[in-house]
């Protein structure tokens, strides 16, 4: 049967929103407000494309899926934590995400924060808790646990999130600064969403190093494309376009015009695709998604 990429991301949509919707659910007859601004946040919508990567990593080396989910849930609330904290007034102070007002927006800044915070945390308990309870090995568990919290923190997506702040209203930057901004605030997490899935599916360190090189291009193309649908976004984006040029962000399209910028972002998804060449018919959806994601528009 011919692969469908729109029904596959569909699919697996659903099953991380079930997945998700089951993890953090709290008693609805006594739900506090900082209990429901974690699911206003997390269960809003979003592409869920850094959990599809970790299942569609793992279906790569035909791991079980069940294995996978519960951990691919948990990068999906550090991401859903990392959007909050990002649109708080003291970073990007914006007001609209996924299509709905912000969390801070909605519950007020102080409880967004702890949102974030209770998010961010609570992923690790996700992982540890369920990666036991279905049977990850406990190897495989504390190797995930050591590159996700890297990759998290203070040398990767946090680290890429300072320099973006650091950038604002700067002149002169060059391409390279941004190239390490994009990659550190977003191709961090996007690339450990491919690794962790690997990891659980079972691959050997050759294969890891091929994935990483796919998703290092993948998330680099990823967050010029954001940078590009900024300027020329529509509604489906979700969130206000021009938010970048307001707070004088130092952006690709930026740095190169629209044209050039979508230009990398194709040699990129075409370095992404190279990477995965000696990878078999399991790895279709790593591939589909690559070319699905350089056009999109939402
Ligand atoms: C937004 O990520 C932040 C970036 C790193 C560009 P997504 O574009 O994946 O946002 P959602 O999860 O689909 O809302
Ligand atoms: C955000 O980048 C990256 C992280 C949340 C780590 P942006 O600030 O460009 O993301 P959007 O455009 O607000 O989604
Ligand atoms: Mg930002
Ligand atoms: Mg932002
Ligand atoms: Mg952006």
């Amino acid at each position: 049967m011919e692969f469908n990429i729109k029904s596959y991301l569909a699919s697996k949509r659903e099953l991380i929103d079930r997945k998700l919707d089951a993890l953090l659910k709290y008693s609805p007859k006594s739900i506090t407000p900082l209990e429901e601004s974690i699911r206003y946040s997390a269960l809003s919508g979003g592409k869920r494309l850094r959990p599809i990567l970790t299942i569609a990593s793992n279906e790569a080396f035909g791991g079980k899926e069940e294995l996978a989910l519960p951990i691919a849930c948990a990068i999906e609330m550090i991401h859903a934590y990392s959007l909050i904290h990002d649109d708080l007034p003291c970073m990007d102070d914006d007001s609209l995400r996924r299509g709905v007002p912000t969390t801070h927006n909605v519950y007020g800044e102080a409880v967004a924060v702890l949102a974030g915070d209770a998010l961010l945390t609570d992923a690790f308990n996700v992982v540890v808790r369920e990666g036991l309870s279905s049977g990850l090995r406990p190897k495989v568990l504390t190797d995930i646990i050591g590159d996700i919290s890297l990759a998290a923190g203070s040398k990767g997506m946090i680290k890429g999130q300072s320099i973006d702040l650091a950038l604002e209203g700067i002149k002169n930057v060059s391409v390279e600064q941004v190239e390490k901004m994009h990659s550190l605030k977003t191709g961090t997490m996007i690339e450990i969403a491919v690794t962790t899935g690997a990891k659980i599916g079972g691959a050997n360190e050759k294969q890891i190093k091929k994935l990483s090189t796919y998703a290092k291009s993948l998330g680099l193309a990823f967050q010029i494309v954001d940078d590009v649908l900024d300027i020329e976004g529509g509604k489906s984006i979700g969130k206000e376009v021009g938010a970048d040029a307001r707070n004088k962000k130092t952006t690709y399209p930026e740095l190169v015009g629209l044209k050039k910028s979508k230009l990398k972002a194709r040699a990129l998804t075409k370095k992404a695709l190279k990477a995965l060449k000696d990878f078999d018919d399991r790895a279709t959806p790593l591939r589909e998604i690559a070319f699905y994601l350089v056009d999109r528009k939402f």
